[in-house]
């Protein structure tokens, strides 16, 4: 099979390292701009002359252009039936699309598809795009485009949860801890919060309720955080994202 990538910028880059990482045998086709040579140079891919090349020899094809730039790198190409593109595009709605033979899904992976780590919603729930995505890390298929725009604001999340984990590893530096310790230290404990609630049946609130120990030092900085505005910030953050997501499928 032949995977081709138009947008060969920061997140294809890590999708293709995810996609080597891997091992599949499939062969991956590059667009012609962004970090197209030096990725090629660096895992032994093929560039192709144009995009009208990289469809005509694709079976399936990512889309990685800016969101802007989405609608129209899809004109005027030779797509057939049988071929599926997977539109990693924040915000473009599949109405924003120009009509072609191919299907179009919508995916949203994370930079951690560079480790095989991104959790990836995709819809809709086609079979091949499924099997890509799942290289990636775990693919979560999504009953509507709706629920996918919510899903979305999850991208935006994933950075603001690794800038909490610089935050703690700097204060831990600041007070005399080494940094490279806490680095670890901090993210390999966000990794365990994550896996607790993903692995365990258990109620999210049965789970935290049983590491707030009455007067304890969690119950201390949940109040300071609440005192702070901590979850009003993160809601109305959240809330902003949905709203630029949703506002620009309608543009
Ligand atoms: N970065 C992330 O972590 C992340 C996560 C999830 C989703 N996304 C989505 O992924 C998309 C790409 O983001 P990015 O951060 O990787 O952007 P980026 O680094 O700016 O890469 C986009 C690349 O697309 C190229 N391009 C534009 N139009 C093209 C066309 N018609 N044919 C071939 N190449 C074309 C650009 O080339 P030029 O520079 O020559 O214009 C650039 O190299 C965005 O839609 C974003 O919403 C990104």
């Amino acid at each position: 099979m032949a995977i081709g990538i138009v947008g060969v910028g920061h997140l294809a880059a890590a999708m293709i390292a995810g996609l080597v990482r891997s091992g599949g045998d499939s062969r991956i086709l590059l667009s012609p701009r962004g970090k197209a040579r030096e990725l090629a140079g660096l895992y032994g891919l093929d560039v192709c002359a144009d995009n009208r090349e990289l469809v005509e020899r694709a079976d399936i094809v990512i889309l990685a252009v800016r969101p802007a730039d989405a609608p129209a790198a899809l004109e005027g190409l030779p797509w057939r039936a049988g071929q599926v593109v997977i539109s990693v595009c924040a915000g473009v709605a599949l109405s924003q699309f120009p009509k072609i033979a191919a299907r179009i899904v919508r995916a949203m992976p994370l930079t951690a598809t560079e480790i095989n780590a991104s959790p990836t919603v995709f819809y809709p729930d086609i079979p091949e795009a499924r099997g890509l995505i799942s290289h990636l890390g775990p693919a979560i298929a999504l009953g509507s485009e709706d629920e996918f725009e919510v899903a979305t604001v999850n991208a935006a999340i994933y950075g603001w949860a690794q800038d909490i984990v610089r935050q703690s590893v700097i204060w831990g530096r600041d007070h005399g801890a080494d940094e490279g310790m806490m680095r670890q230290l901090v993210a390999r404990t966000f990794v365990a919060a994550g896996r607790m609630i993903a692995e365990s049946p258990e109620p999210m609130e049965r789970i935290l309720k049983d590491l707030v120990t009455p007067g304890g030092i969690t119950e201390l900085g949940l109040s300071v955080l609440d005192q702070h505005g901590q979850p009003a910030a993160w809601q109305a953050a959240c809330d902003a994202v949905l709203a630029r997501l949703t506002t620009a499928a309608k543009t």
